[in-house]
């Protein structure tokens, strides 16, 4: 059978990853999907051992590190498009192991634009390289402003500058190579399948069993936080009606500061259990190095140029979070 795209999603057994993935493979049966996944800790392929079945689908499990795969899956399958989202993804983690983020996330980027360099005839049009980025290559805000497609980057840990790297490889092809490319720099995910590493459901973890919730510093830095359904809604828009060249910016305009955040969690959890008074769990700790003290992402562009809004509130998302961990811790 012959498809109308082959599109090779790398990262796709992670939290993101397997909601855009389960979204492509249902809604674009014209489409063969093509998902590569090193399945380190951060992933699990259970969220998307159901999707097997289908005959317009492939996990590969592999690394985007090693060149070899990269170009056997290149040469397997007429990869047309890119949806590049593997990545090592902890700022945490970052800071103890900034060597592994300058391999993944870097070479790996690089190692799979060699290959679409190599393997895409320049005169056609229908190729597309798409870098899916984080707000954190811009750095931090004080208590005003915004993030805009053309603020300058100015990255302030190894994953946000691995990540910034990255985009200006992917520039940098495009420029360079004629590589037809997309970048999209999203705010804060949040929602069902994350890492219980990540702060909400670490937050949620620590509850159900009764251990500290550690808040860094005061608890004042800001993020904004967009539900995983919406980014994956944006990428899905993005990935069709998205101009070469062009970057959007994705959030939603959730602001909230992480002790705000963290003791919205402790009453609805307090409310929806038998536990009670959560909020006791709270343990303000030393904070992270070189902590960003504010995100803020002004989406208008997608949104007038690509007619993308968020569909859920930030309330009714984080009830169905929190529902969605709670069934899976009990
Ligand atoms: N989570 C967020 O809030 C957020 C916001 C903006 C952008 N992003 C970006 O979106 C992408 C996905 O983020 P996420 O939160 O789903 O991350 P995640 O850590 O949950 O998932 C990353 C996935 O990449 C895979 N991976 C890691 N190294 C690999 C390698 N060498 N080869 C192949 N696969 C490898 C992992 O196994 C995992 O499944 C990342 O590029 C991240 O920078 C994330």
């Amino acid at each position: 059978m012959n498809f109308d795209k082959y599109i090779l999603i790398t990262g796709g057994a992670g939290f993101i990853g397997s909601h855009l993935v389960r979204k492509f493979v249902n809604s674009y049966k014209n489409y063969f999907i093509i998902n590569i996944d090193n399945l380190t800790y951060a992933s699990n392929y259970e969220f998307i051992i159901d999707l097997e079945s289908n005959s317009n689908y492939k996990f590969i499990k592999g690394d985007i590190r090693n060149r070899e795969i990269i170009n056997k899956i290149f040469t397997d399958f007429k990869i047309d498009s890119i949806i590049h989202l593997a990545a090592e993804s902890h700022v945490d983690n970052s800071i103890e192991n900034p060597l592994l983020f300058v391999e993944t996330n870097i070479l790996g980027t690089i190692n799979l634009l060699e290959e679409a360099r190599l393997n895409w005839d320049k005169a056609a049009s229908n190729y597309l390289f798409y870098g899916i980025s984080t707000d954190e290559v811009y750095g931090s805000l004080g208590k005003e402003g915004y993030f805009l497609e053309d603020s300058p980057y100015s990255p302030k840990s190894p994953y946000s500058a691995s990540k910034a790297s990255a985009d200006h490889f992917i520039r940098a092809y495009g420029n360079t190579y004629n590589i037809p490319y997309i970048i999209s720099n999203c705010s804060n995910n949040f929602g069902p399948n994350q890492h219980h590493e990540k702060l909400i459901p670490l937050t949620i973890n620590n509850i159900v069993k009764n251990k500290k919730i550690p808040v860094y510093g005061d608890g004042q830095a800001v993020r904004d936080w967009i539900f995983v359904l919406d980014h994956v809604d944006a990428i899905d828009i993005v990935f069709h009606k998205g101009l070469n060249g062009e970057t959007y910016n994705i959030g939603s305009n959730n602001e909230r500061n992480n002790l705000e955040l963290i003791r919205k969690i402790c009453s609805l959890i307090d409310k929806k259990t038998n536990l009670k008074n959560s909020e006791n769990l709270i343990q303000f700790v030393d904070d992270r190095p070189g902590h960003d003290f504010r995100y803020a992402i002004n989406s208008s562009k997608i949104m007038n140029q690509l007619n993308w809004k968020p569909k859920t509130t930030f309330e009714k998302a984080l009830e169905t979070t929190v529902d969605w961990y709670l069934k899976k811790i009990s």
